[in-house]
């Protein structure tokens, strides 16, 4: 690939998902276009022409485009935060994991909301139809789970049937999950709202500073008063809305949804 191919791809990525890639992704993702190109007997524009034609090919490249690395309770910090939140909301909650990725940090949100005996549901989007469907089947490997403590294991996983030496997330708390394909990018956002905690972490990294702001803006917008937005420890620590006021917990980045006053409205 040439210089001008390479700068074309990688602003037309960017253009597109928002993702702008870091330099060893930018290695990662000219193989992976050059396959493409080699798979399908195509030259550059006529693979731009195929992608933009070809919903199966787009999805495809993106599903090896994502970085889609994940953990159970990955940041404590955080988990702590949507403890404490949990505990002082009304019965029913609704949350939103946003870049679920492979579905642990959704299955975490959904251990420590039953541990509280909450009455929840979850919606968990990512644009990776690959991933999504790692979430939807929630088998994961002993690796996987060795980041949850042996009581939780217990609780909310068994022996997977199909996939010998793995676990899968039990029925009941698959129950309280809902999965769509989304791309947090697209202007018109998902139809959500009072939702009363959104969990966006390590997503908006890759993303340049208005992208950010876009995406946070649209968001918070799905949030009820008094509803909490949590994000990555160092993800745009410098967004600014009316209406968000920093959560104080040591260690993890959120904010709180203020309700309107007349002179906000105004
Ligand atoms: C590194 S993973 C983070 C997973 C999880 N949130 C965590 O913190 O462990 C980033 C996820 O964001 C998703 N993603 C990237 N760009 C996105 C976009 N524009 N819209 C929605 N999801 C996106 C990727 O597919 C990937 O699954």
């Amino acid at each position: 690939m040439n210089d001008d191919e390479r700068v074309f791809w990688f602003s037309y990525i960017e253009n597109t998902l928002g993702l702008q890639l870091p330099a060893i992704q930018q290695r990662r993702f000219e193989v992976v276009l050059l396959e493409c190109m080699n798979q399908l007997q195509l030259d550059s524009e006529q693979l731009l022409v195929r992608l933009q034609n070809d919903p199966a090919v787009w999805a495809k490249l993106i599903d090896q485009l994502a970085i889609t690395e994940t953990q159970f309770f990955r940041h404590l910090p955080s988990y702590d935060l949507v403890k404490g939140f949990l505990e002082s909301c009304p019965e029913s909650v609704r949350m939103w994991s946003a870049g679920c990725s492979s579905g642990e940090e959704v299955w975490s949100l959904a251990m420590l909301a039953t541990e509280l005996e909450k009455d929840f549901q979850i919606i968990a989007t990512d644009l990776s139809g690959a991933a999504l469907s790692k979430a939807q089947q929630a088998v994961y490997t002993e690796r996987k789970i060795q980041y949850l403590t042996r009581q939780r294991q217990e609780r909310f996983l068994e022996a997977s049937s199909e996939r010998a030496g793995c676990y899968r997330v039990n029925e009941s708390l698959k129950k309280t999950v809902s999965f769509f394909q989304h791309n947090l990018t697209d202007e018109q956002g998902l139809p959500l709202r009072q939702i009363d905690l959104i969990f966006c972490q390590n997503v908006l990294i890759y993303f340049r500073g208005f992208m950010q702001r876009d995406i946070l803006n649209r968001l918070f917008e799905t949030l009820r008063p008094g509803g909490v937005l949590v994000l990555g420890p160092s993800e745009a620590a410098s967004w600014k809305h009316p209406l968000a006021e920093r959560v104080k917990h040591a260690g993890a980045l959120a904010y709180i949804k203020k309700a309107k006053t007349v002179k906000d409205v105004a």
